[in-house]
Parts: C-alpha cells; structure tokens; sequence
C-alpha cells in the first residue's frame, strides 16, 4: 500500500474514534451555542428541529443516517440553514459536543400537545415539513384526500404505521387536522 494511503486510513481511524474520547458534560455546555435553535427535552422545533432523539433516528433530514460521520459532517459544515461550526470550537470541543449529542437518543416520544395539529408535530413533520427544501415527503396542505386514512394508518415511506402508537380517537384528530391543513 502506498504511504499516502496508509495516512488517509490512520486519520479516517482517528477520526472514527473520536466521539469515544469525548466528555459529554462538557459538551452539554457547549451545547449552548446551539440551544437557540435546537429543543433536546421536548420535540418541539425551534428554527432547527429538536435534537432530542437525534441518535434514536434511523436518518436525518438530509436522508442520510443518523450515525456519527454524518451528524459531525452537519455541525462542521452547517446544513440547510444551519450555520457552519468549523471554526467555533477547537476539535477537542468538536468531540466533546458529540459525546454531548450521544446521549440524544430518546425515542419518537409523547405527543407535545395532544391535538392533531400536536400529532402532526411529532410524527409527520419531519418528512412533512413545508418549510424545509429537503423534506423527504411532499406538502400535504390543501390537498386532503380520502385515501390518506390507509396511508396514515398503515404507515408508508418509513413512516411508522400509526395504528400502532395511537388510539383510534387520536388518528381522528389527526386526519381532521389533515383536512383543514
Ligand atoms: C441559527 C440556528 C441554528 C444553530 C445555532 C444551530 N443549528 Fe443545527 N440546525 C438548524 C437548522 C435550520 C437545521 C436544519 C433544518 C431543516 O432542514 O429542517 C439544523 C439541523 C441540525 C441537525 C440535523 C438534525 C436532523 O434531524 O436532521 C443537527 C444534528 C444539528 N442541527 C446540530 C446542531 C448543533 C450540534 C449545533 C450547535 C453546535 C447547532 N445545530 C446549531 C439551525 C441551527
Ligand atoms: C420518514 C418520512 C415520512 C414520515 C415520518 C411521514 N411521511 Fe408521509 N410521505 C413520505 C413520503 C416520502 C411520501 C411520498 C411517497 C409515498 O407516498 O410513499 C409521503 C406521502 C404521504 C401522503 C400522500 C400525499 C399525497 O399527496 O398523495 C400522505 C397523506 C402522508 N404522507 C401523510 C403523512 C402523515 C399524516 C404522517 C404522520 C403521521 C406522515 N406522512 C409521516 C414520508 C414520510
């Protein structure tokens, strides 16, 4: 193997491995340049999505998965909005901000609000966003349709089928917030 390649494979090795040397109580207090933007203790979203079950996703809303390469890769180079943080913190604070962000693992969780427009807000939104460019899923405003009762319920697209986390009261409310979306 050439010596130039053999470097590129130690620093990819190195940099795999960072996260594990990384303090997370330090990083939870530089998660402070990032607060502002980013809930972790609810799911509500700020002007960037919560960060609360960051490493309990399978991918992020760039379509990529949710593992260490790619969440440095978007606090490095910022992401869809999101300033870039290449230059704020030494790489040791880098890892410890990701040992920080390890620890964000809960799962899609209780509803904010127990509303439709709270359903929505925690299961939908994230491939649903009108806002967001890289939305994996289409703008469902305005276009409510009776087919979309299967589609909720039996899940589609890596949307969980609902059905199996909600009453069938609370997929009523749902749908009727679908309808006057
Ligand atoms: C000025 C607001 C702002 C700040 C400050 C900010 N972010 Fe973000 N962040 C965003 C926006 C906006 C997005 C992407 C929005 C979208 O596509 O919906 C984002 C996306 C992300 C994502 C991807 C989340 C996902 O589910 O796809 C991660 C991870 C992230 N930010 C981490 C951080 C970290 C860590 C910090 C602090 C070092 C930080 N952000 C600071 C606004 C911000
Ligand atoms: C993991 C991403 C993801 C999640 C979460 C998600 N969707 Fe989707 N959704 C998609 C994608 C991608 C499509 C388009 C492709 C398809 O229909 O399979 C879609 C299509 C739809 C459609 C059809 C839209 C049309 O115009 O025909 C409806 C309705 C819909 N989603 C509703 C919902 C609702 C309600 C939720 C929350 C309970 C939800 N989706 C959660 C990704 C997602």
């Amino acid at each position: 193997m050439r010596p130039a390649l053999l470097l590129v494979l130690g620093i990819g090795f190195v940099f795999s491995n960072r996260a594990a040397q990384g303090d997370p109580e330090k990083g939870r207090e530089l998660f402070r340049s990032c607060s502002g933007c980013h809930n972790t203790g609810n799911d509500e979203r700020k002007m960037g999505p919560s960060l609360r079950s960051l490493f309990g996703k399978v991918t992020l809303r760039n379509g990529r998965h949710a593992d260490e390469e790619n969440v440095r890769e978007i606090v490095l180079d910022g992401f869809n909005g999101m300033p870039s943080f290449r230059y704020s913190f030494r790489p040791a604070e880098i890892d410890d901000l990701m040992a920080y962000l390890h620890t964000l693992k809960g799962r899609p969780g209780a509803p904010p609000a127990a509303t439709g427009a709270g359903y929505f807000q925690s299961y939908c939104v994230r491939c649903h966003d009108p806002q967001s460019r890289n939305a994996a899923g289409p703008d469902l405003r305005g276009h409510y349709s009776q087919d979309w009762t299967a589609i909720v319920e039996d899940g589609h697209a890596g949307a969980p089928a609902l059905r199996e986390w909600l009453g069938e009261n609370e997929r009523k409310q749902l749908l009727e917030f679908l309808k006057t979306y």
